[in-house]
């Protein structure tokens, strides 16, 4: 198991907006550290069943259900597959389920798990035990899918350029690196002022794609809507804008504040006459000041909850 630790994010105000109850079952899909679920454990005699697809993170949630008699169950797998690894735990329905998206520092800090930029590692940045890694993508993709996902999901406006150097370059020697990669990107586009590495958006962007992070939120949000009884809360907290819109968007649309039709509606939750959810956050909450100054990887966090309606 690595050493690194990870600061949870938003950590006090997700557990008070799950607002866990004695006797509850809540789901906490992304253990990561296990931050978020000593603090649910410790808010309330409840049950909860936690996720992780990281084979490392469930050794941790392992360690950590020992300690806690049965209050603690340790699930691997993805959260876009809630429902069937809820069903094969003989759970049902859930009082509440929380969302911290993303990377853990465990994976971010190891340069091993091939996710940073600022260390050499193997270029892999898969979460779990999938198959493709970030060097089978940049040394086999299509030219033009390779600039479509780093403009998707890096909102990076030097796509075709960075996506030209990498086919160029690849022709000659296949990627295997991090900072192989990173300087490829570093020599197609200049940093501005913001200080910000220019490799940043095409790592987050390729990450996305490796471990199909947006059709996971999608998919987890309708599952786990669709489990919540009534009074049960979903809250999740998202670190930037593709996630967050998806949220901000699936939230509205159950709580009956914008039309939508999706792919994500297995069990017709949108679009009734009268809404099922109530949104609780209007405006997304996020870390204060305090937060900020102590973990800047809180800097861009958003938090959202809306609650099941009684029937
Ligand atoms: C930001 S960390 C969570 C940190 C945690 N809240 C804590 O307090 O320690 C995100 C975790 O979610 C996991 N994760 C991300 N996407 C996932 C998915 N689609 N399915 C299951 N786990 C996922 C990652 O492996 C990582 O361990």
């Amino acid at each position: 198991m690595s050493d690194f630790l990870h600061t949870p994010v938003l950590r006090d105000a997700a557990v008070a907006w799950l607002a866990p109850r004695d006797g509850g079952i809540y789901l906490d899909g992304t253990f990561g550290g296990g931050g978020y679920a000593r603090a649910i454990l410790a808010a309330a005699d409840c049950l909860l069943v936690a996720l992780d697809r990281d084979p490392a993170a469930v050794q941790r949630g392992l360690a950590l259900a020992a300690r806690h008699a049965g209050r603690l169950r340790m699930v691997e797998g993805r959260i876009g597959d809630l429902l069937n690894l809820l069903e094969h735990e003989g759970v049902a329905r859930l009082d509440g389920a929380v969302f911290d998206l993303g990377v853990s520092s465990y994976q971010i800090d190891d340069p091993a798990r091939g996710f940073s930029f600022r260390q050499t590692g193997p270029l892999d940045m898969r979460m779990g035990t999938q198959k493709i890694t970030a060097a089978e993508l940049v040394n086999s993709m299509p030219e033009s899918e390779l600039a479509d996902i780093l403009y998707e999901f890096g909102e990076e406006k030097a796509s075709r350029r960075i996506a030209q150097a990498i086919v160029a370059r690849r022709a000659v020697q296949k990627f295997a690196t991090t900072s192989d990669l990173a300087s490829v990107i570093r020599g197609m586009v200049r940093a501005d002022k913001s200080g910000i590495d220019p490799a940043t958006r095409s790592f987050q962007a390729l990450r996305i794609a490796v471990n199909d992070e947006l059709g996971e939120i999608a998919a987890a949000l309708a599952q786990s809507a669709q489990l919540l009884a009534p009074g049960g809360r979903l809250v999740v907290v998202s670190f930037h804008s593709l996630e967050d819109r998806i949220v901000k968007r699936y939230f509205a649309e159950l709580c009956g504040r914008a039309p939508g039709v999706s792919r994500h509606d297995p069990a017709g939750l949108r679009n009734t006459a009268k809404p099922q959810f109530k949104l609780l956050t209007k405006t997304p909450v996020t870390p204060d000041a305090g937060e900020l100054r102590a973990n800047p990887r809180a800097r861009s966090a958003k938090l959202r909850a809306m609650e099941r309606l009684a029937a």
